[in-house]
């Protein structure tokens, strides 16, 4: 019998950046998954393919892994899940992906959450979401070197997340169905942008300082325009954000360009989505999705609509 799992992306509504500096942040689970299958195999190595990235790869006893095509990035996070959390048995591997790669729109924690989930599945492992959040973490911070647990807790849990200053995770109401639009081209590093605010923040500590608190101001006035619906509120304070986050260095051009032209399109707030410096961008435009995502298609870009998932990880039975 197949184990099939799945497991959202998520992107960031308010407060990155900040959140590093102990502010907090709101971020979702988004309806664009990674789904792996496994079978068992009657060969006498392993194989992970990807149809709809053109990823082919086999790992054999003898010869180890053997790359046939397509690129190791997002296998990494596989091979280590399987390292963990599997034996030597030969299976075989399937997975697809509806989250854009590199994007950062979550889509490792997304693969490394439903490999787990369907190891789990196929070793007939008791499984728990808190266990499955917290081993799909070790395996982004064995292979990134730093992880926060952010993007494979809200995998795991799906919904919408507010995470205070003292990391505590909580779920939080919010309308925002048929809403969001998310452009998105090849991301920067994270880490590098991480450390590019922080050699700002060294520079001028008493002005990023002040922008970090008003980012966290911000965020915890989303929390309440979200939680009372009031849908231009929560629009002027995305723009708001946004200005803070093009103060603290992580805006591009491009980024820039896909923002203005979906708030000229009737987005009511439009911001950048993650570490920035590249990667995406997230409008806010209820009810209006459509218009935003044809103008930014027109223009070149990459856009797609992002509904919320209120689920997390789904385990196939
Ligand atoms: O682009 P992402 O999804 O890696 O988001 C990074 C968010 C930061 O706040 C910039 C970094 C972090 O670890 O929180």
């Amino acid at each position: 019998m197949d184990s099939m799992a799945s497991a959202p992306g998520k992107a960031i509504l308010f407060g990155e950046h900040a959140v590093v500096y102990g502010k907090p942040a709101i971020a979702l689970a988004i309806n664009k998954r990674a789904t792996i299958t496994i079978k068992e195999s009657h060969k006498d190595y392993t194989s992970i393919k990807s149809d709809n990235i053109g990823l082919e790869a086999i790992i054999s006893p003898e010869t180890g892994l053997k790359l046939k095509k397509g690129e190791i990035g997002i296998l990494n996070y596989i091979l280590k899940a399987l390292e963990f959390y599997h034996d030597s048995k030969p299976i075989k591997i399937k997975l697809e992906i509806e989250i854009p790669i590199g994007a950062g729109l979550g889509s490792s924690a997304a693969v490394t959450v439903a490999t787990i989930a369907a190891l789990d599945k196929y070793h007939k492992r008791k499984t728990t979401l808190p266990s499955i959040a917290k081993r799909a973490h070790k395996v982004e911070l064995e292979v990134q070197g730093a992880a926060s647990p952010l993007d494979t807790s809200i995998s795991t849990h799906g919904g919408l997340i507010y995470l205070n200053g003292e990391k505590k995770i909580d779920q939080i109401k919010g309308d925002l169905k048929d809403s969001l639009v998310i452009g998105y081209t090849q991301s920067e590093d994270t880490a590098k942008m991480v450390k590019l605010v922080k050699e700002r923040m060294e520079r001028h500590p008493t002005i990023i300082n002040h922008i970090m608190d008003a980012i966290a101001h911000t965020t915890k006035k989303a929390k309440k325009a979200l939680e009372t619906n009031d849908k231009e509120c929560l629009g002027e304070l995305m723009n708001i954000n946004q200005g803070l986050l093009d103060a603290i260095g992580v805006n591009t051009r491009s980024l820039s360009d896909m923002i203005y032209t979906s708030r000229e399109a009737g987005a009511l707030g439009s911001k950048i989505t993650g570490a920035g410096g590249g990667g995406s961008i997230i409008a806010y435009s209820p009810n209006r999705t459509g218009k935003i995502i044809e103008t930014l298609k027109r223009k070149g870009y990459n856009a797609m609509k992002a509904d919320p998932s209120k689920k997390g990880v789904i385990i196939e039975h």
